[in-house]
């Protein structure tokens, strides 16, 4: 294992700050365990912020295992790959999807993404910070693990959301990656996304009593950014290659998607409808 110095971390975050495209944020979806929802996640959220008015670009950064493209429906022509073998630009190789969000695919089996060194990284992270037209927004959908090169870019990014879901073994995972995050990045900047509960009250739970041993054994808070509760639909939408929040754009997950959109912006959020309103709404359109 490489060891990774944090003074190259604060060299990228000091060029982030002197961009002209300052206000770009840089955030990570990660997670320590794999299939806790990070693609799912990122993707509606992505959308969600997009209707927020947020100018977004997905990077699939589960480099090699291109998962986005898919849940997306598109197809990219250009991936990663070809940027970092110097066969496109930037631009060349991102492409529009729903709602205008803009989109990099990490391509499919491409042997040279896993194997990136730190110079790689930096280069493509250098490349978005100065994009002719910047996004608000680059949220970037990591692999599972605590590898160097995912935490590589979650220190490097402005803030993480680190998804888990209720299951002990995910919430072990997702403790083992900010405990990593922290010894490198004593600061960043992470809050958790509970996903696949089964009631708002477990999600809640066990998101305080993670929060509180966090906070107990590192020394630092990781508030909650918001839940997301198992519905069956998600896989369905998956199939049908096409965001869950555009399929039932006023189902549940659209609406726990939506909560965590305005949290990241620090928007407030609009009360509850109760049923009979909310059927009204249906009714009325
Ligand atoms: N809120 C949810 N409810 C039900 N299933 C979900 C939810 N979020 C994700 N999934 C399912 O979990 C599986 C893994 O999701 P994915 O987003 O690919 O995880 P990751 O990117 O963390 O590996 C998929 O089959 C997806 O349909
Ligand atoms: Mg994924």
């Amino acid at each position: 294992m490489t060891v990774y110095k944090p003074d190259q971390a604060q060299s990228l975050r000091d060029m982030i700050d002197n961009t002209p495209s300052r206000s770009m944020k840089l955030i990570t979806v990660a997670s320590g365990k794999g299939g806790v929802g990070k693609s799912s996640v990122a993707v509606n959220l992505a959308i969600a912020l997009s209707q927020l008015g947020m100018r977004i670009l997905i990077v699939d950064a589960d480099f090699g295992l291109a998962n986005v493209d898919v849940m997306l429906g598109v197809s990219p022509e250009h991936n990663l790959g070809n940027l970092i073998r110097g066969e496109k630009t930037l631009s060349q190789i991102i492409q529009e999807s729903h709602n205008g969000i803009r989109f990099i695919s990490g391509g499919s089996g491409v042997y040279e993404l896993l194997r990136m060194d730190e110079n790689q990284i930096q280069t493509i992270l250098q490349s978005l910070m100065t994009l002719r037209d910047p996004a608000d927004i680059i949220l970037f959908d990591m692999g599972a693990g605590i590898h160097d090169n995912i935490v590589r870019m979650v220190v490097e990014s402005s803030e993480t959301i680190v998804i888990t879901t209720p299951e002990p073994t995910a919430i072990l995972d997702a403790y083992a990656l900010i405990k990593t995050v922290l010894q490198i990045a004593p600061e960043h900047p992470m809050r958790l996304v509970m996903n696949k509960s089964d009631t708002l009250r477990e999600a809640e739970t066990v998101a305080e009593g993670f929060r509180r041993i966090v906070k107990q054994n590192l020394k630092v808070d990781i508030p909650l950014l918001g839940c997301v509760l198992y519905d069956a639909e998600m896989s369905y939408s998956i199939k049908r290659q096409t965001p869950l929040i555009i399929m039932q754009p006023n189902g549940p997950t659209a609406r726990d998607i939506m909560v965590i959109a305005r949290n990241l912006l620090d928007l407030p959020t609009p009360p509850k409808m109760n049923r009979l309103a909310s059927l009204f709404a249906k009714l009325l359109g």
